[in-house]
């Protein structure tokens, strides 16, 4: 395959404002990005123009070696796993965790069909690998913010996706909890055919070692982007956040003060 997503000088025009605007952003193969900005900056917009929910007012975007305009949009949204907060409102509360990940392989809200025994399984070993298999069988409204975010992490890999976009999984949670989720994402990252990643984010400790490269966006424009190290600099992120701020790194991952 060739790259993953490509991101050609994309504009986005809405009531005479350009919210993209020269976009561009290559995701290579073997590559895990994390994505920054202020509010507003446009990230979920940009999510919205990968996942196809939107199209550029300017500009090309290919997924998965497919340029947007000559594919089925419905096809290409079945390899990309999303999971954005929206999303947990549309959840039967009764809806039995080993449902809901498996109902992740129809994109459906609920589960209509009785799960075979073969989904069963890849269920929990998805619920495993994400550190909640001990949530079977346990009704979704009475699992923690954390432990949702984990079971529908799990329901966006049902499908096998080759691209998974985490919008701000980690908002919500508490120091301990956040850290475990982090855990279970690098955890999954490290594994054989693991999807490449796009974590956006508003803090950048939660930017793992595991995600090689970072993007920065500032005003619909993207202000930087490459290597996470080079990327995550006091100096970089200062005059991203127009206010002085210094970086430090402790076990690979950078955190920011004022
Ligand atoms: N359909 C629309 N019409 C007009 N303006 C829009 C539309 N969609 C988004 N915007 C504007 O585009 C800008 C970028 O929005 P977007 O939701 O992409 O930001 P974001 O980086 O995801 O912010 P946050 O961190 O708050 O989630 C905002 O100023 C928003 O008001
Ligand atoms: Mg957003």
């Amino acid at each position: 395959m060739s790259n993953i997503i490509e991101v050609k000088d994309v504009l986005w025009e809405r009531e005479h404002k350009s919210i993209l605007k020269n976009v561009n952003w290559t995701i290579r193969k073997g590559e895990h990005w994390a994505l920054l900005g202020l509010n507003g900056s446009g990230k979920t917009t940009l999510l919205n123009m990968i996942t196809g929910y939107i199209w550029p007012t300017k500009g090309e975007i290919s997924v998965l070696g497919h340029q947007y305009g000559t594919v089925d949009l419905r096809e290409m949204r079945k390899r990309i796993g999303w999971v954005s907060s929206s999303f947990q409102e549309r959840i039967h509360p009764n809806e039995k965790t080993q449902h809901l990940v498996i109902s992740g392989l129809h994109a459906s809200v609920g589960l209509f069909e009785q799960p075979t025994e073969d989904h069963m399984q890849k269920a929990v070993s998805l619920m495993e690998t994400l550190g909640c298999a001990h949530l079977l069988d346990r009704p979704y409204q009475t699992c923690s913010q954390g432990e949702k975010q984990k079971l529908l992490i799990a329901r966006a890999l049902m499908a096998s996706p080759d691209l998974l976009i985490l919008d701000e999984a980690g908002n919500g949670l508490d120091f301990l909890s956040r850290e475990s989720l982090l855990q279970s994402i690098a955890s999954l990252v490290n594994q054989k055919d693991a999807p490449t990643l796009l974590y956006v984010t508003h803090h950048v400790e939660e930017i793992l070692p595991e995600f090689t490269h970072s993007l920065l966006l500032r005003k619909g424009t993207v202000f930087a982007s490459g290597k996470t190290e080079e990327i995550l600099t006091s100096e970089q992120l200062s005059a991203l956040f127009e206010t002085p701020v210094q970086v430090s790194w402790k076990n690979n991952r950078a955190w920011l003060s004022l």
